[in-house]
């Protein structure tokens, strides 16, 4: 049994297979083709935090592929009356197939994917967000890559630059995993204390990013711009002191100007125009956000699908 708790959980071979699956899967729901190998299997999704992607990506995406869905919240389970989070694990995995969990803490995933029956997924954490890069990555393939045989060449990913403006976050650290494993390298530009920590990250190598103090200049030449909020969920207590620390890292028009003429612009959503990303810049022609949010249940369904089925064909 595999967890999928953060984005080094898998080998780079896995990701070209769920690359693969994921184009398949979205083809088949854009021919409107029913397409339902999860029948009888239910996921448990529990929301420590809120959503509105991530929820309804999972949800709809059980749905088509024939299972069903338990939506939990911490307010309306024993997760917010202090049920220990080993207990809900036992209880939960004797009852459904699979668990989609977004939290604060890391390290409560893992203890509820250590005490689980069943495959556990990270719906975001204060640490990563390996679902949203999974899109993502998917995003920038169906514009960049070409399709052989076995699917897309994650070989096009090597060398290219993708470029991160803002706070040193979940989607940041998750994003520095996915260049160690696919050979691609992250230009990070943050505010001073909001840098990323290689250990957080849980990165073993240096070369896969690059820190640059000015946000112009890890913009340069890059292939992928891409930003996220200043404040992140559970930090809400510091968004005056975000509000100014942050106010040079807002990827605008001049940005996306030093970047490759082609530059994609990626945001997870929910987006703060005027903040962390100019409105010209995100409802502009390179902008790629909502194929972005979309890809999140193509790719999920994939995911659950290999979770759950293992390899098709
Ligand atoms: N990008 C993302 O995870 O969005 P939600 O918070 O709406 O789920
Ligand atoms: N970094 C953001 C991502 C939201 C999808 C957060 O954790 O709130």
């Amino acid at each position: 049994m595999k967890h999928y708790l953060q984005f080094k959980d898998f080998r780079a071979e896995e990701y070209a297979y769920l690359f693969e699956r994921a184009r398949v899967i979205k083809q088949r729901f854009k021919n409107y083709e029913r397409y339902q190998p999860l029948t009888d299997r239910t996921l448990a999704m529990i929301f420590e935090k809120a959503s509105t992607r991530t929820r309804v990506s999972f949800e709809a995406g059980m749905y088509q592929m024939g299972g069903s869905v338990v939506h939990l919240t911490t307010g309306d389970s024993q997760l917010g009356r202090a049920e220990p989070i080993e207990d809900s694990a036992r209880v939960i995995s004797r009852m459904v197939d699979i668990v989609m969990i977004r939290t604060f803490e890391q390290t409560k995933i893992e203890r509820f994917a250590a005490h689980s029956r069943v495959p556990v997924i990270n719906g975001l954490t204060n640490e990563f967000h390996p679902c949203q890069i999974l899109a993502d990555l998917l995003t920038y393939l169906e514009n960049r890559a070409p399709v052989h045989a076995r699917g897309y060449d994650l070989d096009c990913l090597k060398g290219k630059v993708v470029a991160w403006v803002g706070d040193g976050n979940n989607m940041a650290n998750t994003w520095l995993q996915a260049a160690e494993i696919l050979g691609f390298t992250v230009h990070v530009s943050t505010p001073s204390g909001y840098e990323v920590d290689p250990k957080v990250a849980g990165i073993s190598r240096s070369d896969c990013y690059k820190v640059f103090k000015d946000p112009l200049e890890a913009c340069r030449g890059a292939h992928l711009v891409t930003t996220d909020v200043w404040t992140s969920m559970g930090y809400e207590a510091e968004n005056a002191e975000r509000l100014k620390a942050f106010a040079d890292w807002c990827v605008d028009a001049e940005m996306m100007a030093v970047a490759q003429p082609d530059a994609l612009f990626m945001h997870c959503l929910p987006a703060h125009r005027g903040e962390e990303v100019s409105a010209e810049v995100i409802d502009g022609p390179q902008s790629v956000v909502w194929d972005e949010a979309e890809n999140r249940m193509h790719v999920q369904k994939a995911l659950m699908e290999y979770l759950l089925l293992g390899r098709i064909g």
